[in-house]
Formats: structure tokens, C-alpha cells, sequence
């Protein structure tokens, strides 16, 4: 079953709090928490405060994509701020990253890496054993409302084979540009799991688009 993520990040920043306690009923499967600090990325978002103010307004796991240099610094901050999964990318100045993975799931959380659009599969292929999760971008990192870079598709097709012949259980989540049309293409590369921020939360109907994205 395919999961879905909205991203937090198209929502009503004057709103939040209805925002993610409606996604629940709304048919979401986690909540997409994405965490630029104007330095990684040209972006500036929310930390942990955030986090921690939202937590007890959703029982979904919040999914947190930290898009940051030094990412492991704030893995013990998201822990506390009540976080069931977290993202560091591949491109960070992070020189450890296999340290990182680990020190997230000592933490009780779920695991991951991210790989930018221009970053190859092969970056994450010696850290799959370490990873719950491998996210592929498929816009840059940084903005909502991107459109899908197509080749993400060859990436997701190339991942999903070794994962297989690794009988690994890693899921591959997707994010950005996600559209019920480039859903459809995701979901046959074989992805697991679909952020869409803008897709969910400019929808007249969040419900019915969350359903249509699932396929
Ligand atoms: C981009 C973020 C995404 C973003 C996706 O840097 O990581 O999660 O919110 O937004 P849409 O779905 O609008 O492309
Ligand atoms: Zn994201």
C-alpha cells in the first residue's frame, strides 16, 4: 500500500495547527516535516519547536526531512520534540553519515538518507543496511510547487532493483512535484512513498486528492 506524506511545508503557516490535525482523517499516512536553515538550502522553515508544538495534534508519524548542514546536530532536538523519523541528505557537510544513521536509530527513530536530484543511486548503496527509508528528491530541495524532474523515475527504477536483490525492506519515498499524474509514474518505478505539499494542501478537497495520488 502505497503511503502518502503531505508537506507541511504548502500549508497554511498561519494555520498549522488545523492543518495537521485534519490530515489524519484526510487519509494521510505520515506528516511531511521539511527543515531548510537558509545555509543547505536557500530556504528557512521550522525546527524543533515546531515539531514539539504540533506533536500532540496528529497520532501520524511525523517525518521529519532535514534539509541542513550538520544534520546530526539536531537529532537528539527532533528525539525530544517527539519525531518518528528523520531524513539527513547525502550532500550535507555531514562527514559521517553512517554514524548519523545509526545515532537516529539509537534514538528510537527511523532512518534515512536523502539524495538530490543530481546526487547517483550509488551514493546510498553502501548505507541501505543503515536506512528504513531512502528519499529521493525529485525537484531541488528548498521550495514548494516545483515540477517533477522526470528523471528521477530511471533513479527510482535503478534503487527499487537493489533493493530487491538485497531483500532489503527500505522504503522509497519521493519528494516534490508530486501530482496524481506523476504519482501514477512513481508508483510504477516502484516507490513506496509519495510527499506531495502543494498537490494536497491547494486542493479544494485534501481528502479526494490524497485518494487520487494513492491510485
Ligand atoms: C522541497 C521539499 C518538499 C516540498 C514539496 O524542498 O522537500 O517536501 O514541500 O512540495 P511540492 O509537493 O509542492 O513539490
Ligand atoms: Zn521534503
Amino acid at each position: 500500500m502505497i503511503k502518502i506524506a503531505p508537506s507541511i511545508l504548502s500549508a497554511n503557516f498561519a494555520a498549522m495547527g488545523e492543518a495537521v490535525s485534519n490530515l489524519s482523517e484526510q487519509g494521510a499516512d505520515w506528516v511531511h516535516f521539511d527543515v531548510m536553515d537558509g545555509n543547505f538550502v536557500p530556504n528557512i522553515t521550522f525546527g524543533p519547536d515546531m515539531c514539539k508544538a504540533l506533536r500532540p495534534l496528529t497520532k501520524l508519524p511525523i517525518d521529519v526531512h532535514l534539509m541542513v548542514e550538520h544534520p546530526g546536530d539536531w537529532i537528539e532536538p527532533f528525539k525530544k520534540a517527539g519525531a518518528d523519523i528523520v531524513t539527513i541528505h547525502v550532500e550535507s557537510s555531514e562527514r559521517h553519515l553512517h554514524r548519523v544513521l545509526q545515532s537516529i536509530h539509537a534514538a528510537g527513530m527511523k532512518a534515512g538518507v536523502v539524495l538530490n536530484p543530481a546526487t547517483p543511486v550509488s551514493a546510498c548503496v553502501h548505507l541501505l543496511p543503515e536506512c528504513d527509508l531512502v528519499l529521493l528528491m525529485s525537484v531541488n530541495p528548498g521550495f514548494g510547487g516545483q515540477s517533477f524532474i522526470p528523471e528521477t523515475l530511471r533513479k527510482i527504477r535503478e534503487l527499487r532493483n537493489e533493493i530487491d536483490a538485497r531483500g532489503l525492506n527500505t522504503l522509497i519515498e519521493i519528494d516534490g512535484g508530486v501530482n496524481p499524474e506523476t504519482a501514477k509514474r512513481c508508483i510504477e518505478a516502484g516507490a513506496d512513498v509519495l510527499v506531495a505539499g502543494s498537490a494536497v494542501f491547494k486542493a479544494h478537497d485534501p481528502a479526494e486528492m490524497i485518494k487520487s495520488l494513492r491510485g
